[in-house]
């Protein structure tokens, strides 16, 4: 057995070995920081002090070969091959939210457009799901692997469930909820997870870049805002590729409704007629802010979109703290 130990915190777990670093700092209640648990993302990279961690196969993309001869390491790939000190900001305000497994019902299913559909799951009435706006959870059905999805609503009503959900070429789990899953199907979720929620303490200006379905959790980030009377500036930037994947019409509305609510849409494949934005999200954004420094950025959907916007808007001002994001890399399993 081998010692964990946070030296940013001095908590400590023993662990032996046989599972990543996070998933047991997890196991025993540390809130380490993770996004895609999937070598992706890099958010559960944190700095190894001393001893010895170890990858199985190749080195995950979320990290590079420098910045492990750095002395990083990514928590959700790597395991402990002795006794580990490390350095990592451990997550203050989702510390207190439990992570449930819960049944779960399909109350309805509304094809929105030709490629997402609206799914609502009802939580049984004894028991409810708390959650931060922009966290996601895992749906799992017996003929699965469990598939991740974000949530899309506010977290005011804890038992009912929005998920916005975009049918994946070639994807199981998409194909079957889109074909087969009838209303009244049984499943179950596990969550909230994730550390990709909107902080309520910050007075800075906030811009929203929604890619696709990751339009889903920065609607509950807006709804969220909206019922607790957030004043801050709030610019929403949503990216699809023609205006037929454009699924929902609620920022036009929160745009005239809300005077600290601004909306642009931005297609990558306009037809002729179109008069307003057009390219790769984060484009239309440095375009339309040439300082970063001072705003908030979330940023939510396909993984590359969310890299482009991480790595460009650091070189135009943003400060990386000021960073959130979700990449929605897939869920696929070899087996199901
Ligand atoms: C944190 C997070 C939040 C997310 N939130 C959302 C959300 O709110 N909305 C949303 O729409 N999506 C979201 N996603 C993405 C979503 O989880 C995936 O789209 C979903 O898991 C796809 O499941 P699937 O079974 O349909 O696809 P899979 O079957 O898992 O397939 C995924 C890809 O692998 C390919 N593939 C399938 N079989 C094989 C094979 N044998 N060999 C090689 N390749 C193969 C498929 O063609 C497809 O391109 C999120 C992802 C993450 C990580
Ligand atoms: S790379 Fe580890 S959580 Fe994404």
């Amino acid at each position: 057995m081998f010692t964990i130990e946070n030296q940013a915190t001095g908590k400590f777990f023993r662990t032996d070995g046989a599972g990543s670093i996070l998933e047991d700092a997890l196991i025993h209640g540390l809130n380490f920081p993770y996004g895609c648990q999937k070598g992706f993302c890099g958010k559960c990279k944190a700095t190894i002090i001393e001893g010895e961690v170890g990858y199985e196969g190749d080195i995950p993309n979320g990290i590079s070969a420098e910045e492990i001869a750095d002395g990083m390491a990514l928590l959700c790939q790597c395991r402990a091959k002795s006794n580990v000190m490390l350095a990592v900001d451990e997550l203050d305000s989702i510390a207190d939210i439990e992570v449930k497994t819960l049944p779960c019902k399909v109350s309805s299913i509304n094809h929105l457009n030709h490629d997402v559909a609206q799914v609502f799951l009802q939580i049984s009435k004894s028991e409810s799901l708390q959650y931060f706006a922009g966290q996601y959870i895992d749906l799992i059905h017996p003929d699965f692997a469990p598939r991740a999805f974000s949530i899309a609503n506010a977290p005011s009503n804890s038992s009912l469930i929005e998920l916005h959900m975009r049918l994946v070429d070639g994807g199981k789990f998409t194909n079957f909820v889109f074909n087969k899953m009838q209303e009244n199907s049984l499943l179950q979720l596990e969550g909230p997870k994730g550390d990709f929620f909107f902080r309520e303490d910050s007075k800075k200006p906030v811009i929203l870049v929604a890619g696709g379905t990751g339009f889903g959790p920065i609607k509950s980030i807006i709804e969220h805002a909206i019922s607790t009377k957030l004043e801050r500036q709030i610019h929403l930037y949503w990216g699809v590729n023609k205006i037929q994947d454009l699924y929902m019409d609620l920022p036009n509305q929160w745009a005239k409704d809300y005077k600290n609510i601004h909306f642009t849409l931005v297609l990558l494949e306009p037809d002729s007629s179109w008069k307003g934005k057009t390219g790769y999200v984060h484009e239309a954004i440095l375009q339309d802010f040439e300082d970063l420094t001072g705003y908030e950025v979330y940023a939510c959907g396909p993984p590359v979109m969310v890299k482009s916007a991480a790595n460009t808007f650091v070189k135009q001002g943003m400060i990386k703290d000021n960073f959130f994001s979700d990449a929605f890399v897939f869920s696929y399993s070899k087996e199901r």
